[in-house]
């Protein structure tokens, strides 16, 4: 039966490395010999093997000397042979990375116990990784809450996108949730285990821009007492956020849109270019096609920018996620506060949902907080509620003229369906229409959400 694993046997005995190769290719692996140290290290560079079966005394040097070099790119993959009764030795070997060890005159079930042993260690190892991948991934995008379709479809595409190696822009109103997309993204990406350095584009001073971004030599300028790597060289392997990146000035764009086709950085007076392996994550809350037309904004970097986006509706785009946003920010804030708030009274609730946001979920987040800091117990009921909210008509999002027999009946049904909880069957009794006909109905409603906010 062929294993197709392949080791690499170096061992300087040539009548008992042909009689465990033979042993070996029988039992389906993969035999590659080596009869001296110099020999399996040019075959190391070459090559990939899945096993090490190293002999510690051969010509050219000692065994163990080597081991450690061998375990650092071989690890839990070499299993020495020893002569008799070295367990001394054996010991030592262990110690210094080697995942077994066998007593020469070699057994040969021995010899293929130890080595399927290996294998079956090294086989759970991937599969943990895997599954700690994976749990590590739900970890990411699961910090969004959410109930909408239209959300699940933003974080589905996210997950897609995560795993390719774009540039991604990330788009929507201030306190959407861009930054916490971008961890997600970084999170559940191959580089999740590397740095996600974030660079708020609206902050840097114009004149300090390029040195902040792509680092300095010492003595570039007056203060500049040491070289300072600058945070596209911190976010190497890794990945970068040009957060706010509609603020990012003109003469920066050009030389950031350099940096990104080359992946070289030139530090400020520095001579040599570096080259850099950086994920790209940029986000913004402005209409960057409209500031391109401005002028303000340089197509060719926003074509660069712009491989993949992604857009995060405002909440006001996707009702049905503030109450669950905000009993999970008042789960947090009941954590850290210790008077109790027990939940939200179906008017509190009607009410949240009507307000239209304008900063969105950081804007609920912090109301929630407020009134936990108030120190409020009991339920939550709309004389708790800022009065913006009690005032709130949803005329504000039309700009103050009368709504369309369409809008409140839409808006109608939103409001019973938040007060059942978004129970379908229950709200769809109350207003008398089937089940169906309510799904159907607020399926175009969000479809025409969806366009309104892409638009
Ligand atoms: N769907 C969500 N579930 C849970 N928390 C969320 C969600 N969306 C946003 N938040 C939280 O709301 C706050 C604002 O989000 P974030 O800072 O990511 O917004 P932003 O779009 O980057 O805002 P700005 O444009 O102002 O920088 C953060 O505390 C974030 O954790
Ligand atoms: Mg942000």
């Amino acid at each position: 039966m062929k294993t197709g694993k392949r080791i690499l046997l170096i061992e300087d005995d040539e009548p008992l490395r042909e009689s465990i190769r033979c042993f070996l290719e029988q039992n389906g692996f993969l035999t590659v010999e080596s009869g001296c140290l110099a020999d399996a290290r040019r075959r190391l560079e070459r090559d990939v093997f899945d096993l090490l079966l190293l002999d510690l005394t051969l010509p050219d040097g000692d065994g163990m000397d080597v081991l450690e070099w061998f375990a650092a790119q071989y690890p839990h993959r070499i299993v020495v042979l020893t002569g008799t009764g070295s367990i001394d030795t054996a010991v030592l070997a262990m110690k210094k990375g080697a995942h077994d060890f066998l007593q020469k005159p070699i057994n040969p079930e021995m010899l293929l116990i130890t080595l399927q042993r290996a294998l079956a260690f090294l086989q759970t190892r991937d599969e943990f990784r895997d599954l700690k991948r994976e749990i590590g991934d739900a970890a990411g995008f699961d910090k969004f809450i959410f109930r909408s379709r239209v959300m699940a479809e933003v974080i589905g595409t996210a997950r897609q996108y995560a795993a390719t190696p774009h540039t991604i822009l990330i788009c929507g109103e201030t306190g959407t949730g861009k930054e916490l997309m971008a961890q997600a993204i970084h999170h559940c990406s191959s580089r999740g285990s590397q740095p996600l350095i974030s660079v708020n584009c609206a902050s840097i001073p114009e004149n300090l821009a390029e040195s902040e971004l792509f680092g300095f030599k010492k003595g570039a300028f007056t203060g500049a007492y040491a070289d300072s790597p600058g945070k596209f060289l911190l976010a190497d392997r890794g990945t970068i956020l040009l957060d706010e990146i509609g603020e990012l000035p003109l003469n920066i764009q050009a030389k950031l849109l350099r940096v990104l086709e080359e992946s070289v950085i030139t530090p400020l007076k520095g001579r040599k270019p570096l080259p850099v392996n950086i994920r790209v994550l940029a986000a913004t809350n402005k209409d960057l096609e409209e500031e391109v037309q401005q002028k303000r904004f340089r197509a060719d970097l926003y074509y660069r920018i712009d491989e993949l986006k992604i857009l995060i509706p405002p909440l006001r785009a996707r009702r049905e996620d503030i109450v669950p946003l905000a009993e999970h920010f008042l789960g947090i804030a009941n954590l850290v506060n210790p008077r109790r708030i027990t939940g939200i009274s179906g008017s509190a609730r009607r009410l949240l949902t009507r307000y239209d946001w304008p900063g969105n979920v950081r804007e609920l987040k912090n109301t929630i907080f407020k009134i936990s800091a108030a120190g409020l117990t009991g339920e939550i009921g709309p004389e708790h509620l800022p009065l913006k909210l009690l005032h709130s008509r949803r005329g504000h999002a039309r700009g103050g003229r009368q709504p369309s027999l369409a809008e409140v009946s839409r808006d109608h049904m939103q409001d019973v369906l938040s007060q059942c909880g978004y129970k379908y069957a229950q709200a769809a009794k109350i207003l008398g229409i089937s089940r169906t006909s309510l799904y159907r109905k607020m399926s175009e409603l969000e479809a025409k959400n969806k366009k309104k906010t892409v638009s």
